[in-house]
């Protein structure tokens, strides 16, 4: 995941803080120096993970062109998103598809579904007759798995959240993009419907040459998808690398005691639970955000002194695994080479 000019989408530096109503309040850093890029050529599944407030719809909407970031720069094959010409940035919309956390929000009542997926037809021109935008259509619900005749014609109230999100994925299907940013998007769909959701996003990057970023807090639906991981802590990524190994070996101190949180049968009462009892340390780093330090200094079972006073960058651990901890790192830590990334009895 590291940045080279042949990949297709850049995130380079990326900061972005928000101003408090009271401006002597030092501002909010929602993200946080945060790099990453997807290579072109191959399709590729990211899902970022991390616990509410930690900056995940922050940094979708500047990879989305929604909020400039404060620093840093999103480039897409190149070009930064928010210095595009017009054309560049038709093209940009066309081809990095946003999915919400709640399809409702983006729909316009009074309008049938069809409209949904008949806008792109005409704006991207994707048909000739009515006829073959009809055909269009149609394949595109198929393909989602709704049949037609049970949404064509109806209001976005009077279909149920499961339907709504993928009339979204059938119009990503219509669009057909190259990659789809999803921030949230199982999180009004029933447990039941979401795999069938994930193996949506699958089947488009499998069949259909579609890479996704898949943001969510959940990690137990993000490890269905496997792909390529990166873990964010109040803004900052901490770990990232190959979904399977971050699992079953995570290295950084907080991604073990994400994973250690979600353990089967129940995974997601538990994490939610486990949400609750770091809300407290989200909020008081909302209050002293240090650039200077680790972010995860107040709960880390293995803090040092270093660990107060500077950033953690980027060691690898695995060949397919980075983590941004001084646990690992041989010039402050005498025993980092006889540190092994926890190995989690349950996913073995
Ligand atoms: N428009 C905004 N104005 C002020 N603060 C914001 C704004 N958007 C987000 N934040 C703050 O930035 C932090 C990260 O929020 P967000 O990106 O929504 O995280 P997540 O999606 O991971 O829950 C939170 O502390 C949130 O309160
Ligand atoms: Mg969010």
């Amino acid at each position: 995941m590291a940045n080279s000019p042949d990949h297709f989408l850049d995130v380079r530096n990326v900061s972005t803080h928000f101003h408090r109503r009271q401006r002597s309040q030092a501002p909010v850093v929602a993200v946080d120096d945060v790099s990453f890029s997807l290579p072109g050529g191959k399709p590729t599944l990211l899902t970022i993970v991390g616990e509410s407030g930690s900056g995940k719809t922050t940094l979708t909407r500047n990879m989305l062109g929604l909020t400039p970031p404060t620093s840093g720069s999103v480039l897409y094959q190149g070009k930064d998103i928010y210095h595009m010409s017009s054309e560049e940035w038709i093209d940009y919309r066309r081809e990095v598809q946003p999915v919400f956390q709640d399809p409702y929000a983006t729909y316009n009542p009074f309008y049938r579904i069809d409209r949904v997926l008949e806008v792109p037809i005409r704006k991207f021109k994707l048909a000739k007759s009515k006829d073959e935008a009809r055909s269009r259509m149609e394949e595109a619900l198929q393909a989602v798995d709704l049949r037609p005749s049970d949404v064509l014609g109806r209001y976005p109230h009077q279909l149920s959240g499961g339907e709504r999100q993928r009339i979204m994925l059938a119009r990503i299907y219509l669009i057909r993009p190259k990659l789809i940013i999803a921030d949230e998007p199982l999180s009004m769909i029933d447990a039941s419907l979401r795999t069938v959701f994930l193996n949506i996003l699958l089947d488009l990057r499998d069949n259909h040459g579609i890479s996704c970023i898949h943001i969510t807090h959940n990690l137990a639906t993000a490890y269905y998808l496997g792909g390529q991981m990166m873990i964010m802590c109040r803004g900052r990524v901490i770990e990232r690398g190959d979904m399977d190994t971050i699992v079953t070996k995570p290295s950084h101190p907080y991604t073990q005691l994400l994973i250690e949180s979600v353990p089967s049968p129940d995974p997601e009462l538990r994490w939610e639970r486990r949400k609750q009892e770091t809300k407290n340390l989200t909020e008081i780093s909302e209050l002293k955000t240090d650039v200077n330090a680790c972010v995860f200094t107040g709960r880390c079972p293995h803090v040092m002194p270093t660990c107060h006073t500077n950033r953690p960058q980027f060691i690898p651990i695995t060949p397919v695994q980075e983590s941004a901890c001084f646990l690992y790192d041989k010039a402050v830590n005498p025993e980092a080479s006889k540190v092994a990334p926890a190995r989690q009895a349950s996913a073995d």
